[in-house]
């Protein structure tokens, strides 16, 4: 780049950044996500770094932040408030425990403390004589505002400090942010009352704080970790010098004085802790109660730390490892509608692809035209992408600042965009009303029929499923029991090996548990416990065609919604049909009821896993008799197992059985099904 147009692009970066640190700092009102700001920002700082004439001095990489607003008072930092420097992936933070290395001329890694990159609003608290003198904004960094009466309302903020040993002028830095179960409960009530909703937990932190009313403050569930001293004085010999001379010592006494410190802070004393910690922190991150977005790694000994020294806007002897922005900016290009197994129509935007929580995202959910209509979206518009943890990716909101001239208002179909039979909508939902005619609605029904958890037909994936629709091989569920081998091999990626295994496994599928068909029929709302209760109530798939209303609600855990879901389903020929088609091709659900009765077939194939101690047998006799009765019998918990047999003291086994919902069942009923019932 030649220097004009270095000094042209400096001049351009310097102006947005300008712009959107007033909006983020000064008005709580950003505009674009932070990974966007961070991204211009380090664009100028390499350019200020490759041309260092072109720098201005009142560069934005040369302040924190912004002016305070006129509203409230102002108040000159003792100790100017910093920034610190970021580093964005495990190479660069490793330099940066190199460089430390090297300017303090040592071999070593230089031991460092590992904490939680907070993602709320800096404050400075100073105390005087152990009370609460004044609280301050960062602000610029050297000027920040009197939040005093805002911060009094907050429960983590001692108004005096506990114990007795703290300096007679004290300032300690943290950060004021708010819980994510706090700002959905805050938003939650905004919408209730029609109000704006907040865009993030921090803004929300910001725009509780910044309040003239400091009722308003106290009406919002904010809270504070502290991080750091910041000025000590003493009128005594003891000057500045404060207790500690580890940034750990100083938490511990911040702690002690009756401060929240955070609990994931670490000490980290080799390169290999540093990785663990990275990675245990970056997996933690979405379950934590707080926002995070990112670590800081702080040189833990303060003389190592002066020895360092700092830069223009930040520390040497720290650094902020941020996480791959969750947010990204990018453009809204289509809006298609995808159909479910129950016709409920999706719309789904198509993105131009952008890189957003460490993956490339190209689609993100809408969820219905609700939501369309609550974001105010439109076909062209740039859009705010979200992608948190494992979270599928959704449209977070607009950029109305930058809406090109021509966008589309997003309408729903009024025929379904796969089988052209008419959209209906009730309350919410739009469905397509094409039933099993419709391929979209047909797909889905079939892969929930051949899934895991339902007839559990090994090799048959979602892949498989669509080219047999789409070839119209199967034209209906039965159509999966008339699948034949020479039909197979046609297909793409089809060998004669896998069409054999898989028509074996379609037969080997014809003898379900029948709370497992019930659950394949994929009635609306019967899950696989509902499905298991309704199994449990009848010894014939034809009995549930019978059952009444009445006898629904009688079951356990079914109430009047359900009970109508399933009588839709019986009171449907088609669905009869169906079943009928089933059980002719072969199919026969097994019932408990008849179970006791037909030995083989209660436990052939089945895996157990026994556990505790049982009253009459040694686990390894227990093991014996389930091995004569064809069941395989495991050592260890898992999806796959089919039943658990419990005795006294059974502990993790029974605990992880229960969270899987496996069947647990005691020594009696296990003879039972051996068809050896106990005398005693
Ligand atoms: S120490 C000179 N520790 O991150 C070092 N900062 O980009 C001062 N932050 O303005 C900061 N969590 O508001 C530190 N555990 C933590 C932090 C933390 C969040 C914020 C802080 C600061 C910004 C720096």
């Amino acid at each position: 780049m030649s220097p004009q147009k270095a000094q042209a692009e400096i001049v351009r970066l310097s102006k947005i950044l300008k712009q959107h640190s007033h909006a983020y700092y000064t008005l709580d009102a950003p505009t674009i996500p932070d990974s966007e700001y961070d991204r211009l920002f380090q664009q100028l700082v390499a350019l200020e770094q490759q041309y260092p004439a072109l720098q201005d001095a009142n560069s934005p990489t040369r302040r924190v932040g912004a002016p305070p607003l006129d509203s409230f008072s102002q108040i000159k930092h003792k100790v100017p408030m910093l920034s610190l420097d970021n580093v964005f992936n495990q190479a660069q933070l490793d330099e940066f425990c190199n460089r430390l290395s090297s300017r303090l001329e040592s071999e070593r890694f230089i031991p460092l403390v590992g904490e939680p990159k907070l993602d709320g609003i800096a404050v400075s608290l100073f105390y005087v004589n152990g009370k609460l003198d004044y609280a301050a904004t960062r602000g610029d960094g050297t000027t920040g505002e009197d939040i005093t009466l805002n911060v009094k309302t907050i429960h983590d903020v001692p108004l005096q400090l506990l114990g007795d040993d703290w300096p007679e002028s004290l300032e300690v830095r943290g950060e004021i942010y708010m819980s994510k179960q706090a700002f959905q409960t805050l938003n939650y009530k905004a919408e209730a009352q029609s109000q704006k909703r907040f865009v993030n937990p921090r803004n929300a932190a910001a725009g509780s704080l910044r309040q003239l009313d400091s009722a308003v403050t106290a009406s919002r569930r904010l809270s504070m970790f502290a991080y750091a001293i910041g000025y000590v004085a003493n009128n005594d010999e003891r000057g500045d010098q404060i207790v500690a001379s580890t940034h750990c010592e100083a938490l511990a006494c911040i702690k002690r004085w009756g401060f929240s410190v955070n609990n994931y802070v670490q000490k980290i004393s080799d390169a290999h802790a540093l990785k663990t910690y990275v990675s245990q922190l970056s997996q933690m991150r979405t379950g934590l109660a707080y926002e995070i977005d990112g670590l800081v790694f702080k040189v833990d000994a303060f003389s190592e730390q002066s020895q360092l020294g700092f830069v223009s806007r930040a520390p040497r002897w720290a650094t902020a490892y941020k996480f791959p922005a969750e947010e990204a900016i990018t453009c809204l290009n289509e809006v298609d509608f995808q159909v479910g197994r129950t016709g409920a129509i999706t719309p789904v935007a198509r993105l131009a692809p952008v890189f957003v929580g460490g993956v490339t995202v190209s689609n993100a959910t809408l969820h219905n035209m609700d939501e369309i209509e609550r974001l105010g979206v439109r076909i062209g518009d740039r859009v705010v992408i979200q992608r948190a943890g494992d979270v599928i990716p959704k449209v977070q909101r607009v950029i109305l600042e930058e809406r090109p001239e021509s966008t589309t208002k997003i309408l729903l179909p009024e025929i379904c965009p796969i089988c052209a039979s008419p959209i209906e909508q009730d309350e919410t939902i739009a469905r397509c009303t094409g039933r099993l005619l419709c391929p979209a609605q047909l797909k889905e029904t079939i892969k929930h029929f051949v899934s895991r958890k339902a007839m559990d037909v090994d090799g048959f994936g979602d892949k498989l499923v669509e080219q047999l629709v789409d070839k119209e091989l199967l034209t209906c569920v039965s159509d999966i029991y008339r699948l034949k081998k020479p039909d197979l091999v046609l297909l793409e990626r089809m060998g004669e090996k896998s069409a054999d295994k898989l028509t074996a496994a379609i037969e080997n599928s014809k003898r379900p548990l029948a709370e497992r068909f019930i659950y394949a029929l994929g009635i609306r709302e019967v899950g696989e416990t509902t499905a298991r209760t309704l199994a449990g109530a009848i010894d014939t798939i034809w009995h549930l065609f019978d059952m009444t209303e009445e006898a629904l609600i009688a079951l356990e855990d079914i109430g009047p919604i359900v009970a109508s879901n399933v009588l839709e389903f019986t009171n449907s020929p088609s669905n009869r049909q169906l079943v009928e088609a089933l059980t002719s091709l072969g199919l026969a659900p097994q019932f408990s009821k008849n179970l006791v009765a037909n030995q083989n077939l209660a436990l052939t194939n089945k895996t157990v896993v026994i556990t505790g101690t049982l009253p009459h047998f040694s686990r390894e006799e227990m093991k014996q008799k389930m091995l004569q009765a064809g069941a395989k019998v495991s050592g260890s918990i898992s999806k796959k197992t089919d039943y658990l047999i419990a005795g006294e003291n059974a502990g993790s086994k029974l605990v992880k059985a229960e969270s899987l919902d496996i069947p647990v069942i005691d020594e009696a009923a296990a003879m039972m099904m051996i068809n050896e019932p106990q005398s005693s």
